[in-house]
C-alpha cells in the first residue's frame, strides 16, 4: 500500500484528512452511478481511506455499500458528501437523506456543492428556464444557507463544513455573517489553473484546500513538459501533477474507476524545486472542467457573480 495514503492533513476542526482521496463523480446516467460500488471496494482494498462524493453524484448509495462491502471500520474513514444547489432551502432534509442513502450515522465532511441556489422538482436536480438557462432560485442566498449549515455541524450529523467553488469574492461576502469557519474549499484546480491568490488566501485563513478535476483531464495530462518530466522521474504524467498538488500542501481526490490507475494515484513523488517551478509556469487561467456556456455562464452565474475572472 503507498504510504500516501496515510499521510493527512489537518483541518481548523483538529480532524485529519487524509491528501490523496478517491473522487466518485462518474456520469449523469444512474445506471452508470449505480455501478460504482466494485471500483470504490477496490479503491479501499488499496487501502485509501478517503472518499469524496456528493449528493447530486447519485453515488452516496455506492460508496455506502462499498464501505460496508470492505468492512473497515467507520473511524478508519474520512467520507465528504456535499449539499445540492436544488437543496439549500431544505438542508437539514437534504443531509438526512444523505445520510440514509450512504447508511452511515455521519459525514466527515459536508460542503455547500455551489454557491447558486437552483429552483427545486423533485424529478430534476438541474431544472432549466425556456433559454436553456438553469432555473435559479433567487429567493434566498448562501449566507442563509451557511446557516443551516452551522446548524447540521451542532446537530454531530457531519464533523466539519466547508464550501466548493466559492471565490474569494463569494468566501468575503460570506464571512460577513458565517459564525464558522469553512474547514474546506474544494475548486477546480491543476497546473493550468493553479489559482494562486484562492490558495494563498484560503492558507491565510485557515481553510485547507482540496483540487477537484486534480489530473487536469486529458488535456493537462498530455502537456509535453509535464510528459517530460513524468519521463525524468520513471513515472507517469498524472503522478507529477498530483504530486505538484500535494507539495503545495493541497488535497487530491482523483477518479478513477480502474484499479491499476488508482494504484498510479496514489504514488506521490518528491519534486525538485527546478520542476515545481517549471510546472507553476504552465499557469495559464484555464477551466478544464466547469467552463462558461454559451451564455458566457456557469450554471446560470456569470464568471464575474462567481468571482471567478
Ligand atoms: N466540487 C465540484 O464541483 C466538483 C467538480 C468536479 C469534480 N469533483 C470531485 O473531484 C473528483 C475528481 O475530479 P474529476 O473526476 O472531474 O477529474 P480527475 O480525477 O482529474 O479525472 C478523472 C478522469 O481521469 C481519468 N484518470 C484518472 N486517473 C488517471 C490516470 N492515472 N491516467 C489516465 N487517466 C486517468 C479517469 O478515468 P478512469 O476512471 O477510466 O481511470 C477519469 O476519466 C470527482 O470525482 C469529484 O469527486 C468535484
Amino acid at each position: 500500500m503507498s504510504e500516501w495514503l496515510t499521510k493527512t492533513l489537518t483541518l481548523n476542526t483538529g480532524a485529519k484528512i487524509p491528501i490523496v482521496g478517491l473522487g466518485v463523480f462518474t456520469s449523469r446516467d444512474p445506471i452508470e452511478q449505480a455501478k460504482a460500488t466494485p471500483w470504490v471496494l477496490t479503491a479501499l482494498q488499496a487501502g485509501y481511506r478517503h472518499i469524496d462524493t456528493a449528493w447530486i453524484y447519485g453515488t452516496e448509495k455506492p460508496v455506502g455499500d462499498a464501505i460496508k462491502a470492505s468492512g473497515i471500520p467507520r473511524e478508519e474513514l474520512f467520507i465528504t458528501t456535499k449539499l445540492p444547489w436544488n437543496h439549500t432551502k431544505r438542508v437539514q432534509w437534504s443531509i438526512d437523506q444523505s445520510l440514509k442513502n450512504a447508511g452511515l450515522d455521519y459525514f466527515d465532511l459536508y460542503l455547500v456543492h455551489w454557491p447558486h441556489s437552483v429552483a427545486y422538482d423533485e424529478n430534476e436536480p438541474r431544472p432549466r428556464n425556456p433559454d436553456g438557462q438553469i432555473k435559479l432560485d433567487e429567493t434566498g442566498n448562501f449566507n442563509d444557507t451557511w446557516a443551516e449549515m452551522e446548524k447540521v455541524l451542532a446537530s454531530g450529523k457531519v464533523k466539519a463544513i466547508g464550501l466548493s467553488n466559492f471565490s474569494i469574492k463569494t468566501m468575503e461576502e460570506l464571512f460577513k455573517t458565517a459564525k464558522v469557519m469553512p474547514a474546506m474549499l474544494q475548486v477546480e484546480m491543476h497546473p493550468y489553473l493553479a489559482q494562486n491568490e484562492l490558495l494563498a488566501y484560503c492558507k491565510e485563513k485557515g481553510i485547507t484546500v482540496t483540487a477537484y478535476a486534480p489530473t487536469g483531464y486529458a488535456i493537462v495530462r498530455k502537456d509535453p513538459t509535464v510528459g517530460e518530466i513524468a519521463t525524468h522521474y520513471g513515472a507517469t504524467p498524472t503522478q507529477v501533477i498530483l504530486s505538484w498538488h500535494v507539495g503545495r500542501g493541497v488535497v487530491v481526490i482523483p477518479k478513477s474507476a480502474d484499479a491499476g490507475r488508482q494504484k498510479e494515484n496514489c504514488q506521490i513523488l518528491n519534486l525538485s524545486e527546478v520542476d515545481v517551478q517549471i510546472i507553476n509556469g504552465l499557469e495559464r487561467n484555464q477551466r478544464v472542467c466547469n467552463k462558461p456556456d454559451e451564455f458566457g455562464n456557469v450554471s446560470g452565474w456569470s464568471m464575474e457573480r462567481l468571482g471567478w475572472m
